[in-house]
């Protein structure tokens, strides 16, 4: 089944009088179940193509769809709900709250979403940090704060999760370890993963792989 599928997605930033042509024409299709991973050359177009397909970039034409749904038509209400309850988001930097602890990190897109905590321990076995609930991000390493960044983007129960560079910062074991989370919540959640990365090796992992350059796709 196809949870998301673009139609000639084109993008392109105006800047004052100056138009960058950055996605030039994307057909693709990312099927429920699929770990996609988006690799291409710097400045191909890969985080403007995450950011198209996951709602936080408005395209220029074309569309996206999300379960059959064109997304580029939806309200900012609309948009925030689908984002609260089916996207999840995972960052190079993390983007942790410095000021909270790791169970607080975790909990925020609940609270937003108006749920309880509840199921907030359990994520954080998931992925390996039930012991540090109480740290905050200052007193962790780069890749468990990213761990901590994964469990906040399941924490709403995502359908699918977008993921630019998430090992970008991270040295070659953590980084590793961070995919390996990535694939079990795949394999054994049945979230669907898109990835962007410059570590070829992490096609590995990846059922569908789709190489970005100068905004087109070529393979
Ligand atoms: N806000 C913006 N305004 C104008 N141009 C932009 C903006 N953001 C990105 N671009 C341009 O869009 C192109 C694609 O950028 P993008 O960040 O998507 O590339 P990328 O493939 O993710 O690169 P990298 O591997 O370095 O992260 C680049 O030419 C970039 O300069
Ligand atoms: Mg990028």
């Amino acid at each position: 089944m196809e949870i998301i599928k673009t139609l000639d997605l084109e993008m392109s930033f105006i800047n004052g009088t100056i138009k960058t042509d950055v996605l030039k024409g994307i057909n693709i299709n990312i099927n429920k179940g699929d770990f996609a991973g988006i690799v291409g050359p710097s400045g191909s177009g890969k985080t403007t193509l995450l950011y198209c397909l996951s709602s936080l970039e408005k395209i220029t034409s074309g569309s996206v769809l999300f379960m059959g749904k064109d997304i580029t038509k939806y309200s900012s209400k609309e948009l925030s709900e689908l984002r609260k309850h089916d996207l999840g988001f995972v960052f190079q930097f993390y983007n942790l709250i410095p000021n909270l602890t790791v169970y607080e990190n975790i909990l925020l897109p609940q609270v937003i979403a108006g749920e309880d905590g509840s199921y907030i321990d359990e994520i954080l076995e998931m992925v390996g940090m039930k012991e540090y609930k109480t740290y905050y991000p200052n007193q962790l390493s780069g890749g468990m704060q990213q761990r901590v960044a994964i469990a906040r983007a399941l924490v709403n129960k995502p359908k699918i999760i977008f993921a630019d560079e998430p090992t970008g910062n991270l040295d070659q074991k953590k980084g590793l370890e961070i995919m390996k989370i990535l694939k079990r919540l795949n394999a054994e959640n049945e979230i669907t993963i898109v990835l962007v990365t410059h570590n070829e090796d992490y096609l590995d992992f990846c059922n569908k792989k789709i190489r970005l350059v100068d905004g087109h796709i070529v393979k």
